[in-house]
């Protein structure tokens, strides 16, 4: 069974995926780090913490990781998309957790339980990659207990943030090429490409909404989010971007990959931020990119369906 560590930076998407990988029996969620991205660390946390008590998850460990960027500090928060708790408003509404964070905080709560770990671990970034940055620089020997990375983030033909960058790589470049281009740890990247085509429309919301309770209280934190996503789709609806790499986490071989060279641009141009990946046919990786499993396609109703049964 797959021994997920999610770092992730609630966010809606985010709260979609924590529910997923604690409501499937097929994972054990080992445990949750959260990063700076969506809105800021405090509130990352927190939201972190009220998603897990929303689906009763006390067992499982939180730590609180980077406030910022490794170098250089990001420009905006995206406050507009997943609104200013990060939660289209409902977070207060959310029960606090008992349990707080853990005292050791993310990159040595996670070098912990991946050394104290019998079976390797998978770890799901689905926020910007400065927390993975740091445990593989701090903690090289993690790298061994570390299964693969399965990372929400990059886009083939373009970003979200701008026309070059989606926002996870575009929010710590440094620390995504680290992860992506410097490591050697087997890496399956789930691009926005793929995660826009596992939209999910008014009905499948409505559908979610009367599911049942945990249903009814996710519904309601897509409202910020989702009139943001229906200017972009054109139709009401939302992406769950970070749901689909937890899927892919919990149930390996759930998306069709493609191995490509993949870099990621980090110089202050039109394109700081964005993924760059060699779809030459064979194309062998030269320097300065790393062969990289990219997430291409999936069974779609298969996954809008499984994300159906999971928060019903
Ligand atoms: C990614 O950026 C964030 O807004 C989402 O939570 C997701 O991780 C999509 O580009
Ligand atoms: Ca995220």
């Amino acid at each position: 069974m797959p021994r997920l560590i999610i770092d992730t930076d609630p966010g809606i998407d985010d709260a979609f995926a924590l529910a997923l990988a604690a409501r499937s029996p097929e994972c054990d969620l080992v445990a949750v780090t959260t990063v700076h991205g969506n809105v800021g660390l405090d509130l990352t946390t927190r939201n972190a913490l009220k998603v897990l008590k929303l689906v009763d998850r006390e067992d499982v460990p939180v730590g609180r990781g980077a406030a910022r960027p490794l170098v250089y500090p990001t420009a905006v928060e995206k406050t507009a998309v997943h609104g200013g708790d990060g939660l289209s408003g409902q977070a207060a509404l959310l029960a606090d957790r008992e349990r707080g964070v853990e005292p050791e905080g993310a990159v040595a709560l996670m070098a912990r339980l991946i050394r104290e770990s019998d079976e390797p671990v998978t770890l799901v970034p689905i926020g910007p990659l400065t927390n993975v940055a740091a445990l593989l620089a701090a903690h090289p020997e993690a790298a061994d207990g570390i299964d693969r990375l399965v990372v929400m983030g990059g886009g083939l033909t373009g970003g979200n943030v701008n026309a070059a960058a989606e926002f996870n790589v575009w929010a710590d470049p440094e620390a995504a090429y680290r992860v992506l281009v410097e490591e050697d740890i087997p890496t399956t990247l789930v691009p926005i490409d793929l995660t826009y085509q596992c939209a999910v429309d008014a009905d499948w919301l409505a559908r979610l909404a009367a599911a049942g309770p945990l249903g009814a209280a996710l519904e309601p934190m897509t409202g910020v989010y989702r009139a943001a996503y229906a200017k972009i789709l054109g139709y009401d609806g939302t992406v769950i971007h970070d749901a689909v790499a937890v899927a892919e986490a919990i149930f390996p071989g759930t998306l069709k990959t493609k191995r490509v060279p993949l870099t990621v641009d980090t110089a202050f141009s039109p394109r700081r931020g964005g993924t760059l990946a060699d779809l030459r046919l064979n194309a062998e990786p030269t320097p300065g990119f790393r062969l990289v499993n990219v997430a291409m396609e999936t069974d779609v109703p298969a996954f809008t369906d499984l994300m159906l049964r999971r928060l019903s």
